[in-house]
């Protein structure tokens, strides 16, 4: 099918280069959408886009197009891949603000594919505290920056801010557009989110998870090929397209869904935050309250991921550890207890990493205790790189 990108062209003298990076993604058989901010109309014509891109270009919100389409929301949806280049020191404030007030952000603030910004300005401007603030926001939203280039800027200036090369450019947008299937036919379970633990019909004890990690891995297992069973706990998420999603409560469901579909997995990933006491025993009705103190007795649950390395045979397991302290020493534990053959471990006290964000920092242990520690990234991004290393260990 073919891949869309929509090239996001804002005011500034690289403007020009942009022309280059639509006839490149042309060249590549990729369709491409351009907006331009008003800014950008004069440094190029929208009629060199159009000519290049072979599509209309959209540089204003109220123009009356053909069709009925809202078409912000039109461009939004067919994208594969949101491009903004050159990225001024604006577009990036406001897209950090949620300001949408022209054709181009009120388009981004509608995407739901990647977004990758270009940034291209003055050093001083680049290396300002707010822009930066602005670009490790955007990041920590799950936005990605292609860092400028160092050299002669046109105001004179020697320094970073020049936008980088169009074929470095070129490269990473094909990167993301590029569907790499080498899970093809594995089955591969992962579970997610919370488990709730009830008291009485009303009352429950849970955790922070918010099913993002585990749902991350799952949409990226699913798009490099795999089938994709998702034992979930509640969350709000939507279930990613072509999962196969299975709804548990406790634990105990947890542990008998995932127990049950053990068989049919060639691969286990378990992202979820298992709790690992339960009330004793459940009130059918709801518990009244008194004058005085109550005591709720907790018994243990079953590990899950223990019960499955029990049985492993040369099916791959990987668990997470969660921890505040002592991370890689109670994550090579783990190993050994649940008999896994590695471990993603992330300390949920680290600001940016662990339960609710939509980014995680992460160590990834093997069973011969080699360790790999990642910086601060997207969800998404962790997830290839666990299935990265899921996949070299087939
Ligand atoms: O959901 P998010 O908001 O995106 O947050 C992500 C996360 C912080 C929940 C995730 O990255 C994570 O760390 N998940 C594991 C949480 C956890 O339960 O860690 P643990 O160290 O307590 O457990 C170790 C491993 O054993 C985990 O793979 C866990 O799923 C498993 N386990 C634990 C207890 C239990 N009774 N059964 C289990 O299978």
């Amino acid at each position: 099918m073919k891949k869309h990108v929509v090239l996001g062209v804002t005011g500034g003298i690289a403007a020009y280069k942009a022309l280059d990076i639509i006839s490149a993604l042309r060249k590549k058989g990729i369709e491409t959408h351009v907006i331009m901010t008003k800014n950008a109309c004069e440094f190029v014509t929208p009629l060199s886009f159009e000519t290049l891109s072979n599509n209309e270009v959209v540089t204003d919100t109220f123009k009356r197009t053909k069709s009925w389409e809202v078409e912000h929301i039109a461009l939004a949806k067919r994208a594969d891949l949101f491009l903004i280049a050159p990225a001024s020191a604006n577009v990036i404030g406001k897209a950090a603000h949620g300001i949408a007030d022209d054709m181009l952000t009120t388009t981004l603030m509608a995407a739901r594919c990647p977004i990758l910004f270009a940034p291209a300005m003055n050093t001083a401007m680049y290396e300002n505290a707010i822009v930066q603030e602005n670009i490790t926001f955007l990041k920590n939203k799950g936005c990605y920056f292609i860092e400028p280039d160092s050299g002669f800027l046109a105001c004179g200036d020697l320094g970073k801010g020049k936008l980088q090369k169009v074929e470095v450019i070129v490269e990473e947008v094909l990167s993301f557009l590029e569907e790499k299937k080498d899970l093809e036919g594995k089955n591969i379970m992962v579970t997610a989110g919370p488990t709730i633990e009830a008291i009485d019909p009303m009352r429950y004890i849970t955790n922070h998870s918010s099913g993002k990690m585990g749902y991350a891995i799952a949409e990226a297992a699913v798009k490099r090929g795999a089938n994709v069973k998702l034992v979930s706990g509640p969350t709000n998420l939507l279930c990613p397209d072509g999962v196969e999603r299975i709804n548990t409560q406790s634990a105990m469901d947890m542990y008998e869904t995932v127990n049950q579909n053990f068989q049919w997995a060639d691969v286990v990933i378990k992202a979820a935050a298992v709790a690992d006491y339960r009330p004793a025993e459940v009130s059918d009705m709801k518990i009244k309250k008194s004058g005085e103190d109550i005591q709720i007795r907790l018994t243990r649950n079953p590990d899950i991921l223990q019960s499955l390395g029990a049985k492993k045979g040369n099916k791959i397991l990987v668990g997470f550890a969660a921890e505040t302290h002592n991370l890689i020493t109670y994550a090579k534990e783990k190993i050994e207890k649940k008999n896994l053959d590695f471990i993603v471990a992330n300390n949920i006290s680290e600001e940016n990493a662990g339960f609710k964000g939509d980014t995680n920092i992460a160590a990834i242990i093997d069973k011969d205790g080699v360790s790999n520690q990642y910086p601060m990234m997207s969800k998404t991004e962790l997830a290839n790189i666990i299935l990265d290393k899921v996949r070299a260990t087939l």
